[in-house]
């Protein structure tokens, strides 16, 4: 069955980014689901209108994920004609090396593993390994973009001396993405700052908290004054903050929840109110004062 007339889906929204080129604003995550569930889950998300999907090395689902977008492309469920372009997929780096031809050839084993042809965002996952692995991976996802196995890079995890670091490198491709922990229990102001200072898209990840904070009274409260589920809320503050986002589930109705969040708009005073959340909260780690 295809869901994608859901009603106020925004699963067909782009955002440009610095190098022209435009990405889904909202994207499934793919973080701990086994290689049965990615690929349930990713079929169950094209069918219902997702274009965007993130994966990672580590998170040991890139091949399953390539093969489903693949397999779904082929199919007579693609009824739109939908072709490779028209699907954007992201893997990560595990691992940052001083090691140019180890980086190189993990870049190509995603590449690989994924059956897509190239990848459309490769990012250094995170910033651990030191500035020489930092600054030799780059140099090695540039070339990767040079050699067509990838069309655009980023990083993650990347805190504000990382971007500088990286910024202040001359690099030959400048980072169109910093995919960090975002959320209101954790807003990230100075990470966001430097990044938009430098043209630098934030992806949002754990936009759900990571289901952490669903019962909180005040998301409980905003979730009743907009007749919206919780989750829904969660994924609307980033998009109203001009974020990617990439809220994660392995249940088909909660896909199709929490991007059918068209038809309300948060207030710009509730906006400030959910912002004045902020614990700090890490759901999961956080490298982003790593050396
Ligand atoms: N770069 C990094 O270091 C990094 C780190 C973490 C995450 N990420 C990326 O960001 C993505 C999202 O982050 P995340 O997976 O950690 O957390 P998240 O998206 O904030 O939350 C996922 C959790 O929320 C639950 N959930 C989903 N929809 C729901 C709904 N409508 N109602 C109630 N619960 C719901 C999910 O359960 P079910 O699956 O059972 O529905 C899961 O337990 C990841 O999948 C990954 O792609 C990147």
């Amino acid at each position: 069955m295809a869901t994608n007339e859901a009603k106020g889906s925004l699963l067909s929204s782009t955002v440009t980014l610095s190098n022209s080129m435009t990405i889904p604003q909202i994207q499934l995550g793919l973080y701990m689901m086994s290689g049965r569930e990615a690929k349930q889950s990713v079929h169950w998300a094209l069918q219902a209108g997702y274009r965007g999907f993130d994966c990672a090395q580590v998170y040991r689902n890139e091949r399953e994920a390539g093969n489903t977008i693949r397999e779904f492309l082929c199919s007579d469920e693609n009824t739109e004609g939908l072709r490779r372009a028209d699907v954007f997929y992201t893997t990560k780096l595990a691992s940052n090396s001083t090691s140019y031809a180890a980086v190189r050839r993990s870049v190509k084993n995603s590449v690989n593993a994924s059956g897509l042809g190239y990848v459309d965002l490769f990012l250094l996952h995170s910033p651990y390994g030191g500035k020489d692995a930092r600054l030799t991976s780059w140099k090695a996802l540039e070339d990767a973009v040079g050699d067509g196995e990838v069309k655009m890079i980023g990083v993650s995890n990347y805190g504000v001396l990382h971007i500088e670091e990286l910024m202040a490198s001359n690099p030959r491709i400048k980072p169109v993405i910093n995919q960090i922990e975002v959320h209101p229990f954790n807003t990230q102001t100075s990470i966001r700052h430097v990044c938009a200072e430098h043209n630098i898209m934030v992806e949002a990840y754990a936009p759900l908290v990571r289901a952490m904070r669903m019962k909180h009274p005040t998301v409980l409260e905003l979730s009743k004054k907009y007749s919206r589920s919780p989750a829904q809320l969660l994924v609307k503050w980033s998009l109203q903050h001009g974020m990617v986002t990439l809220p994660k589930s392995t249940h088909r109705e909660r896909l199709i929840e929490n991007a059918d969040i068209g038809s309300f708009e948060i207030s710009q005073e509730d906006i400030r109110t959910m912002d004045a959340l902020d614990e700090k909260l890490v759901t999961d780690w956080d490298p982003t004062d790593a050396q």
